[in-house]
């Protein structure tokens, strides 16, 4: 049996799908666990995994390896895997180590109460990672996690059916699936009715989204989120620039409550690397869809990814995405050195210059970003903004984070009782990767 009212700890890898669904797992789970604050007073210890990148598999064993000694000293903890690694490794975790007492797929999360529960009354160690008929619906699903942040994701679509050469998400996450638009709608009516003051949709190409049922589009979706009463901000997260259009430009001109800021991969500067990616869009379209956002959202901010090193890709490549980024002025861009992932097609692309040559280009390139990032930030000491208080995370001495519209993090000194709360803060300072603000009266 599971226990009373046991503790769970939950470890989160990768991206804002991971978050969610982590988000989710607490949600299935609440009637049975709480949220444990550290690994060590945790009866179960989830890892929700990431294999976008990197030798993701390594770093999950050799952690697995540190939970082994805590069960050592604690044989009555659980310890599951989940999220794409155990997607893609399924039986095979249970077979390279014996720490493991579950593996759940990314479509299994609604199945891990009865996962947990076969574990705890069989004695037999649980693996669970085939796709379900119900996997996208979460109808049975409770609606969110209990809580008071007064920001929450929203997962509206699931999966990828671009394939991009690089990337491993349509293979772990499988094809796109859209959920119900209803379905959508009344989960963030409830958030709302909870408090939460921000909603940031979730899935992995947001603007290809529609409606099973009756087919109405992304924009169609904003209209009527942006319409319920008490919501203050509506984000999405992630853009396909070859799916942004104008249309959803003036959307966001249009409605109050989406925020000036814009994930918008680019990936890359050059029309041969973005070809070889299989991005579906040249440099010169995204850098016009740039211009259009800048030219109807006065503040909007941009923020992007980038891969370096592509195969293929030479030094007169790179440098053309040195000099797209100084054209687009992203607010932030979260780059990556390229890492061939198994399965997808760029990792039997053989490389044209030497690992050695590419190596210092990644860091050049973030140089490049953080001179641009310093400039915008050190542009907005002096101004008055809009701060929705998000809480103190990790800061201390009393200081609380926040984020503008546009989507600066803003530190400034206040009470607990702000959180949730929308406040004009003006900026004092500027850091690398925040600003500090103080209250104005
Ligand atoms: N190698 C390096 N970066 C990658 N990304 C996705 N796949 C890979 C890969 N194989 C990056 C992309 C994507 C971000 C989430 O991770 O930039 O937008
Ligand atoms: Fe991966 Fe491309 Fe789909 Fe993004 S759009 S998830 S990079 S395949």
């Amino acid at each position: 049996m599971m226990p009373e009212q046991g503790k769970v700890y939950i470890r989160t890898f990768g991206c804002q799908m991971n978050v969610y669904d982590s988000e989710k797992i607490y949600a299935f789970l609440q009637d049975r666990y709480i949220p444990a604050a550290t690994e060590e007073e945790a009866d179960l210890i989830l890892l929700n995994t990431c294999s976008i990148r990197d030798k993701a598999e390594q770093k999950v064993y050799s952690l697995l390896g540190r939970l082994g000694a805590l069960k050592e000293m604690n044989p009555g903890i659980l310890i599951g895997v989940g999220g794409c690694v155990a997607q893609q490794e399924g039986e095979r975790i249970l077979k390279r180590t014996t720490v493991v007492d579950l593996v759940f797929g990314t479509h299994n999360i609604h199945k891990l109460p009865e996962i947990i529960e076969e574990r705890l009354n069989t004695g037999r160690r649980v693996c669970r990672v085939e796709e379900d008929a119900d996997s996208v619906s979460s109808s049975e699903a409770p609606l969110a996690r209990s809580g008071s942040d007064p920001t929450s994701l929203l997962t509206i679509m699931k999966g990828c059916d671009n394939f991009c050469a690089y990337c491993v998400v349509p293979l772990v996450r499988g094809r796109e699936v859209s959920r119900a638009m209803s379905e959508i709608v009344d989960e963030a009516r409830y958030l709302v009715d909870k408090g939460v003051k921000e909603i940031t949709l979730l899935g992995q190409n947001v603007n290809s989204y529609h409606d099973p049922g009756t087919g109405a589009g992304f924009i169609r979706l904003l209209e009527i989120i942006d319409s319920i009463e008490s919501l203050e901000r509506l984000r999405f997260v992630t853009s396909h620039p070859k799916d942004f259009s104008e249309a959803l430009v003036e959307a966001m001109a249009g409605l109050d409550t989406i925020c000036e800021h814009v994930h918008l991969p680019v990936q890359a500067g050059s029309n041969k690397v973005l070809q070889g990616m299989g991005r579906g869009y040249t440099r010169e379209e995204y850098l016009e869809k740039v211009s259009v956002l800048r030219e109807l959202i006065p503040d909007v901010e941009i923020t992007t990814d980038i891969i370096v090193g592509f195969p293929g890709e030479e030094r007169d490549d790179f440098e053309q995405t040195l000099s797209l980024i100084e054209t687009a002025r992203y607010q932030n861009a979260f780059s990556f050195r390229f890492s061939p992932r198994p399965g997808t097609a760029a990792a039997q692309m053989t490389q044209t210059v030497s690992a050695e040559t590419r190596k210092p280009w990644l860091p050049e390139l973030q140089e490049a970003q953080n001179h641009i990032t310093a400039e915008k930030h050190a542009a907005m000491v002096g101004k008055v903004v809009e701060v929705l208080v998000e809480g103190s995370g990790r800061l201390q001495n009393g200081k609380l984070e926040g984020r503008t519209r546009n989507n600066f993090i803003v530190h400034f000194t206040g009470d607990q009782a702000l959180i949730g709360k929308t406040l004009d803060i003006r900026i004092v300072s500027s850091r690398k990767i925040h600003l500090n603000g103080e209250r104005v009266s």
